[in-house]
């Protein structure tokens, strides 16, 4: 979807599957154009990999505005990048991303990045909310913790009554951001939509919900670097500039 063209052909084809006139949020999920084989193994490279490159992204940007512009799509958005892409985003665009996409969950705050978006208008969407409880082998590393266990999530849950997911749904809906937990158990849809509906976390809880940030990044997205000898790390431009290519 990040060639020239190639987002009105996606873009069709996703209204034509979906069976629908227009889409209210369109996102590019990846700041990379990198293709890798759903399912592929954690260590598995293309060898089209390339780094983030400002000119083709907002190539791809330009045909996201254009969807805008032919009633083909209400907002668009962006995914997984940091402050210093949005910064070059932001200067360049004709039409603003209404959201960004970004992992959020108690034990992965991501506060100056959540700040800069909301500073800047834009409406943060949490991706693993949960901190993505059964997410495949190939997405675990022994430093990940568990946002459910964690005994200040899990405290606060039992003192509430409530499951310690709707604890953290809370905390982010409460925080200012969009959450869009995952789940195949219509129970667990229904106590996710309620949670967010029902009474409030107390001052109290959202304080001690803010203080276990543990910096725990779980979806590095390993399979989109570009070159032999790097870490996940250069993917998220952790010094503050875009990693050079
Ligand atoms: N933009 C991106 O790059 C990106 C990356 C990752 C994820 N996402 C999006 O974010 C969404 C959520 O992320 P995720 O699936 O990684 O993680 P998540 O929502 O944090 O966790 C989902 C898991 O939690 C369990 N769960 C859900 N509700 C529960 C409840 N009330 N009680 C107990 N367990 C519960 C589900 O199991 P059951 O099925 O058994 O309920 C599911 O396996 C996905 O749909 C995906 O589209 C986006």
């Amino acid at each position: 979807m990040h060639g020239p063209g190639d987002v009105l052909l996606s873009c069709a084809r996703t209204l034509k599957d979906l069976q629908l006139d227009y889409l209210d949020l369109y996102l590019i999920h990846w700041p990379f154009p990198n293709f890798h084989p759903p399912g592929c193994a954690v260590d598995s490279r293309s060898p089209d990999a390339k780094p983030y490159i400002h000119a083709d992204f907002m190539r791809t940007w330009r045909q996201m505005e254009r969807m805008v512009r032919m009633g083909l799509v209400r907002h668009i958005g962006t995914s997984n990048v940091t402050i210093p892409k949005l910064k070059l985003i932001l200067r360049d665009v004709e039409i603003k991303p209404a959201c960004n996409e970004m992992e959020l969950h108690p034990h992965f705050q991501q506060s100056e990045l959540f700040k800069y978006v909301v500073e800047n208008g834009i409406t943060p969407i949490g991706y693993s909310p949960l901190g993505s409880p059964n997410r495949p082998e190939r997405d675990r590393t022994p430093e990940d913790t568990s946002d459910l266990d964690d005994s200040v999530v899990a405290g606060i849950a039992r003192r509430l009554g409530i499951h310690p997911a709707a604890a953290c749904l809370k905390w982010g809906v409460q925080r200012g951001n969009v959450v869009i937990p995952f789940s195949t158990k219509r129970r667990n849809i229904l106590d996710n939509l309620r949670c967010v509906t029902g009474k409030p976390l107390s001052a109290g809880d959202m304080k001690a919900l803010s203080g276990i940030d543990r910096n725990c990044r779980l979806i590095k997205g390993q399979v989109f670097l570009w070159k032999e000898g790097q870490s996940w790390e250069d993917l998220w431009d952790v010094n503050g500039e875009i990693t050079p290519a």
